[in-house]
């Protein structure tokens, strides 16, 4: 096992009914002037926004709002936020939806004590060193961003999806999940957030550090408990048992607790941010295109872990053959994604012909020749899982 530091300092406050204690939180981390950012209406439909607003009312927290954030976030919102927040004076952010509305508040969280451009922080050429705090009302497990010290956003100009990821500087203070909240999410984004939380995890598990078998164990134990939720939500969508498995499941996938110690790969998420970014995808749909043609890439080049996922947490019988385990456990989780409603090639993903040239060509300028750990992947690699994923 690798050194390591682990520190996540959110405070989380999970279960029924814990929206009504957003004022309580907002004060206690000293908010006096709050913008909330929400979507593109969901918060408004359920009623949410208005009940938060009820209550920093009668808290007499003030509060100006950023409404219209949409799935994989752009720029323009967050420069907006940035202008609006400056202007009004705001002390804390309340992002209040799931991982675009959240990483468009931290964005926006930390541009506004920046004298620069906010977009210096996702092109490397700053780091930010303080934000503005921010507390989260959480209403899709998925992305995680609720308890990570990441922000994604897409700059327009370009199609360029890029990451920050600053744990010190932008892990929200504090995070209310009542699992109630999803109720209302339609089945698709259901299976697309575990989708990427499964993702998530995987991501970390897919390492070559040695000795890490409590990281591996949580890795798959968490798996395995997401997949026997996932299908308990197809048949029962309202089974608050299950929706509160998932939703603790989303922010232990991805606030580092799983791949403490390991070099961690990410090589499947960056080939995924390329398709969300050309084709405005939801994340969790793209990576489910995405990881099992990468696991049947390693089934190839590299099966030792992938043979022991497939063993540990879909059940394909131990054999001395690597290979044919690490394919076995692809074709299974293939399955089971299909079972919960997820395309598993671009075709079923809605994309007929991909533009592979260009999905391989923005992916090594962002993210340089070599992507991913587990397999350092070059050109010709990327290019293979792409065309695997297009079979
Ligand atoms: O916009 P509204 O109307 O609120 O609708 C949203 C949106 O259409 C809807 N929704 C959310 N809660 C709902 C609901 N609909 C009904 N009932 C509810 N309770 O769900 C749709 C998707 O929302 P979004 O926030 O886009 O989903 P998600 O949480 O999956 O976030 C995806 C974004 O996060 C990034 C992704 O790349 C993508 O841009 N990621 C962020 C990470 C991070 N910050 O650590 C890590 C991830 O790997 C990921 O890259
Ligand atoms: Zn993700």
């Amino acid at each position: 096992m690798n050194n390591f530091i682990f520190y996540s300092p959110t405070e989380f406050v999970f279960g029924k009914g814990t929206e009504a204690r957003t004022a309580e939180m907002v004060a206690k981390f000293h908010g006096t002037k709050v913008l909330i950012v929400y979507g593109g209406g969901s918060a408004v439909k359920s009623g949410l926004l208005g009940r938060i607003k009820g209550l920093l009312d009668e808290a007499h927290i003030a509060h100006v709002e950023l409404g219209g954030v949409q799935p994989n976030p752009t720029d323009p919102k967050v420069y907006e936020g940035i202008e609006l927040g400056r202007r009004e004076k705001v002390d804390f952010l309340l992002p209040i939806g799931g991982g675009s509305v959240i990483d468009t508040a931290k964005a926006i969280a930390c541009g506004i004590p920046y004298e620069g451009d906010f977009w210096d922080f996702f092109i490397g050429k700053a780091v930010p060193e303080k934000a503005l705090r921010l507390g989260v009302v959480l209403t899709i497990p998925a992305a995680g961003s609720e308890g990570s010290g990441n922000t994604v956003i897409t700059k327009v100009d370009g199609l360029r999806k890029l990451s920050v990821r600053t744990p010190e500087v932008l892990r929200p203070a504090f995070a209310i999940m009542n699992p109630e909240l999803t109720f209302t999410l339609p089945a698709w984004q259901t299976a697309c957030g575990i989708t990427d939380m499964m993702a998530h995890i995987m991501e970390r598990y897919f390492s070559n550090t040695e000795d890490v078998d409590v990281p591996d164990r949580m890795c798959e134990g968490t798996l395995k408990g997401i997949v026997a939720e996932a299908l308990r939500l197809v048949k029962e969508p309202h089974n608050y048992g299950a929706r509160a498995n998932i939703m603790w499941a989303g922010t232990i996938a991805h606030n580092g607790t799983c791949g403490v110690g390991c070099e961690e790969d990410w090589a499947s998420h960056f080939l995924e941010h390329e398709i969300s970014a050309v084709y405005d995808v939801s994340h969790g749909a793209g990576l489910a295109v995405v990881f099992p043609a990468w696991l049947t890439y390693m089934a190839e080049h590299h099966a030792k872990k992938v043979a022991q996922f497939a063993n540990r947490v879909w059940d394909v019988p131990e054999s001395d053959d690597k290979r044919a385990m690490a394919l076995e456990g692809a074709a299974r989780m293939k399955a089971f994604l299909h079972e919960i409603g997820m395309p598993t090639t671009f075709k079923e993903l809605g994309i007929e012909r991909p533009d592979i040239d260009l999905l391989v060509r923005k992916l090594h300028e962002n993210k340089g020749e070599l992507v991913g750990n587990y397999v350092r992947l070059d050109r010709r690699a990327t290019r293979e899982i792409y065309e695997i994923a297009n079979s």
